[in-house]
């Protein structure tokens, strides 16, 4: 399917054809697109209705993600819950997946840590992504830090310029940019902190009330 036809991601020059969300979980599982599966425990694919009007895309499954089998379920998980909540944004009500569907980390010891996942894998990711979005058809998409705005859009998009702002790309829903919820458990000093998650709770009170055009 051609992107500019399928209305996916910038990245994806084509995307995976399902008829359902179900069935794309079905294919994606077996997925070997790159080499993430290879150390990932499973696949977390996107999870929540099929009528969902806001899709939040995150960057990567983390640890607990990859253990559990799905998004946003871990420390990051737990503090976007707070934050969609304090925003009046019904997580149940929206369908939250990420760019990438495999955890990258590098091991530590007993730990997992994190790992970046880079263009490539992103971009071969879109394959699925690109669907979702397809399938779904949503009012909004909400993308949550640099990873996800880069797999929506492309290189030419950049968070820092267009963090808090709703882009109407051609053929592809609107595109609401904030920053990833990671993010935040990251920034030591405490006013910082505070200020920042009042803006992400300020983005994400915005997608609960968009309205398209
Ligand atoms: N961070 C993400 O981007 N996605 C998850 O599912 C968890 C943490």
């Amino acid at each position: 399917m051609n992107i500019a036809a399928s209305g996916g991601p910038a990245l994806a020059l084509e995307v995976a054809s399902a008829e359902s969300i179900a069935e794309l979980r079905h294919q994606a599982e077996g997925c070997t697109r790159c080499d993430l599966y290879r150390n990932a425990t499973q696949i977390v694919f996107g999870e929540g209705p099929g009528k969902a009007e806001i899709v939040l895309v995150g960057e990567q499954p983390g640890d607990r993600e990859d253990l559990t089998g799905r998004p946003f379920v871990g420390p990051a998980g737990n503090l976007f819950d707070r934050c969609l909540e304090e925003a009046g944004l019904d997580r149940q009500r929206c369908y939250v997946t990420n760019a990438v569907k495999h955890f990258k980390f590098t091991p530590r010891g007993k730990r997992r840590l994190h790992a970046k996942p880079n263009a490539g894998e992103i971009r071969r990711c879109a394959w699925w992504l690109g669907a979702e979005i397809d399938i779904l058809q949503p009012k909004l998409v909400v993308a949550l830090g640099a990873t996800a705005l880069y797999a929506l859009l492309g290189p030419k998009a950049k968070l820092t310029l267009q963090r808090g702002h709703i882009l109407y790309p051609a053929n592809h829903p609107p595109v609401l940019v904030t920053i990833h919820p990671s993010y935040l458990l990251r920034i030591r000093d405490e006013e910082d902190r505070h200020r920042q998650r009042r803006d992400f709770v300020s983005d994400l009170h915005r997608a609960a009330e968009f309205r398209p055009r």
